[in-house]
C-alpha cells in the first residue's frame, strides 16, 4: 500500500526532443533547492529522443545520443542518486519509439539489461510503432508483458509505466505486470479542449469517438496516470491549474511536473509545493477518489471532497453526509452521518507568492534552504506523509473553515473552472476520545479492505 511511485518530473511537455545532460542536472538541482524532491517529487523522467540518431549499436543494443550526452547515461544517474533522487527512462512497446528511435519490441532483454546497466528506476513505457500487435486486451497484454517479465528477471527493483493511451481495455490488465498505466491520450494545456482520447468521458463505453476507453478506477495500489501536469505552462488560469492539480491528486494518478521548473512563475510554485493537497496523493491508502454524484460532479472518498465546477458559471454546490458516506451505508444510514465533521478547506494556505518568489530568485540552495525553514514548510523526507497525517501534522490540515453537523450537508460556492478541495474530519462526541490509529494498523484496515475486494 501507499505511494511508492513519489511524484515526478518529466521533460516532454516543456522540452520535446531538446534534451541534455545539462537540462537533467540542472533540473535535479532545481527539484531538490526549490524543496520539491523532500516534498515528493523525487523521479527524474528522461521522456523520448534519449537515443542516437543511427539507432543500435553493432552489438545491436541501445546508446544515448552522444552530442546530448556526452559521459553517457550513467554518470547522469550516478549524480541523481547521490542526491536522493530517482531516474525514469523512457522507450516504447515498438519497433521504433514515437519520435522514431529504436523501440524494445522483440528486443526486450537485451534493452532491459541496458536499463539496469544504467541505473534506471522507473520505465515509462510507450505504444508507438507496435507493429500490428494492438487489438485485443490480450494482445496488447502479451506485448507489454514480455518487457515486465525482462525487467524482473534483471532482479532490479524497476517501476513499470505503461503508456498505451486507455487502449484495449488497460485498466483492466495493466495493474496484473505494471505500476501504472495511461488512461488517456497527451495532455494538452487548456481546460476547455475536446479530446477524442477521452479517458474522462462520461458514455465512454458507448462513444463511438472515444479511441481510449480507460474509465477512472479506484484500485489501491495501482496507479492510473492522467499524463503529465501542466501546471506552470501558461495555458490555464490559476483556478484551473490549481483545479488540474487537485483532481490528478485525488485520482493518485502520478505526479509528473511538465514544466521548466528552472524559469517557473512563483504562482506555479505554490500550486505544486501545497504539501495539504499532496498529502492527498500521497496518503497511505493509495485509493482514488470516486464520482458519486454526476450532476454536481462532487468526487468525495473517505474524507476528502473536490467540488468540480468544468462548466462557464460560478456555482453552489452541495454534499451531504449521507451523500458522501453512502458506501457504509444507503440513505443516511452510515453511522458517520450521525458525527459532526470539521471541515478544512486545502487550498486555504497556499505558500504566499512573495515567499515563493523570494525562493525562486534566491541565488544559492543555502539561502532557499533558509527561506524553506523559515516558512516551516513541510518535508516529507523527514516526516512521510502517512506520518504526518496520522499525527495530524497541522500543516496538512490547514485552515478550518467551518462544521458539518450530524445529517447535515456541505455548501460551498466554486467558481467556474475551479475545484474546492476540503479534508472533513469526524469531531469526537462528548467524552469520546479518538484515537489515531497506529500506522500498522491502518497498513492492516487497508489490507483487508483490499481482500474483502
Ligand atoms: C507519446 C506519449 C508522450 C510522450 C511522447 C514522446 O506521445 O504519450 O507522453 O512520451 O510519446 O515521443
Amino acid at each position: 500500500m501507499g505511494w511508492t511511485l513519489g511524484n515526478l518530473k518529466n521533460n516532454w511537455n516543456s522540452f520535446g526532443c531538446d534534451v541534455s545532460e545539462h537540462l537533467l542536472l540542472s533540473t535535479s538541482e532545481q527539484l531538490v533547492s526549490l524543496g520539491l524532491r523532500d516534498l515528493g517529487y523525487q523521479y527524474v523522467v528522461l521522456d523520448d529522443c534519449w537515443q542516437q540518431e543511427s539507432g543500435r549499436d553493432k552489438h545491436g543494443k541501445l546508446q544515448p545520443d552522444p552530442g546530448k550526452f556526452p559521459n553517457g547515461l550513467r554518470s547522469i544517474l550516478d549524480r541523481l542518486h547521490d542526491q536522493g533522487l530517482k531516474f525514469g527512462m523512457y522507450s516504447s512497446a515498438g519497433e521504433i519509439t514515437c519520435a522514431r528511435f529504436a523501440g524494445p519490441l522483440d528486443h526486450e532483454t537485451d534493452d532491459a539489461e541496458s536499463f539496469v546497466s544504467w541505473g534506471v528506476d522507473m520505465l515509462k513505457y510507450d505504444s508507438c510503432y507496435h507493429m500490428g500487435r494492438i487489438g485485443t486486451p490480450l494482445i496488447s497484454f502479451n506485448r507489454f508483458k514480455t518487457m515486465s517479465d525482462a525487467l524482473k528477471a534483471t532482479g532490479r527493483n524497476i517501476l513499470l509505466n505503461l503508456c498505451n493511451w486507455g487502449e484495449d481495455f488497460v485498466h483492466t490488465w495493466g495493474m496484473s505486470i505494471a505500476n501504472s498505466w495511461r488512461i488517456s491520450g497527451d495532455i494538452y494545456d487548456s481546460f476547455t479542449r475536446p479530446d477524442d482520447l477521452c479517458g474522462c468521458h462520461p458514455n465512454v463505453l458507448s462513444d463511438p469517438y472515444c479511441i481510449a476507453r480507460g474509465p477512472i478506477a479506484r484500485i489501491p495500489g495501482g496507479w492510473q496516470d492522467a499524463d503529465m501536469l501542466a501546471v506552470g505552462l501558461g495555458g490555464m488560469t490559476d483556478e484551473e491549474y490549481r483545479a488540474h492539480f487537485a483532481l490528478w491528486a485525488a485520482l493518485k494518478s502520478p505526479l509528473f511536473l511538465g514544466n521548466d521548473i528552472r524559469s517557473m512563475p512563483p504562482s506555479a510554485l505554490t500550486i505544486v509545493n501545497n504539501p495539504d493537497i499532496l498529502a492527498l496523493s500521497q496518503d497511505p491508502h493509495g485509493r482514488s477518489i470516486t464520482r458519486v454524484r454526476r450532476d454536481t460532479e462532487n468526487i468525495p472518498r473517505g474524507r476528502a471532497v473536490v467540488f468540480l465546477n468544468a462548466g462557464g458559471a460560478d456555482l453552489d454546490m452541495t454534499c451531504s453526509l449521507a451523500e458522501l458516506f453512502t458506501a457504509f451505508g444507503p440513505g443516511g444510514a452510515a453511522p458517520h452521518v450521525r458525527s459532526d465533521w470539521a471541515v478544512h478547506d486545502l487550498w486555504a494556505h497556499r505558500m504566499p507568492e512573495a515567499t515563493a518568489a523570494a525562493i525562486l530568485a534566491a541565488a544559492t540552495a543555502d539561502e532557499r534552504a533558509a527561506l524553506l525553514k523559515k516558512a516551516d514548510w513541510y518535508n516529507a523526507t523527514e516526516t512521510p506523509y502517512a506520518v504526518g497525517l496520522r499525527n495530524e501534522d497541522p500543516r496538512l490540515f490547514r485552515e478550518k473553515i467551518g462544521v458539518v453537523e450530524a445529517g447535515g450537508v456541505l455548501r460551498v460556492s466554486v467558481k467556474s473552472h475551479a475545484a474546492r478541495v476540503f479534508r472533513l474530519r469526524r469531531i469526537a462526541k462528548a467524552g469520546e476520545k479518538l484515537k489515531p490509529k497506529s500506522i500498522d494498523r491502518v497498513a492492516k484496515d487497508e489490507l483487508q479492505r483490499n481482500k474483502a475486494c
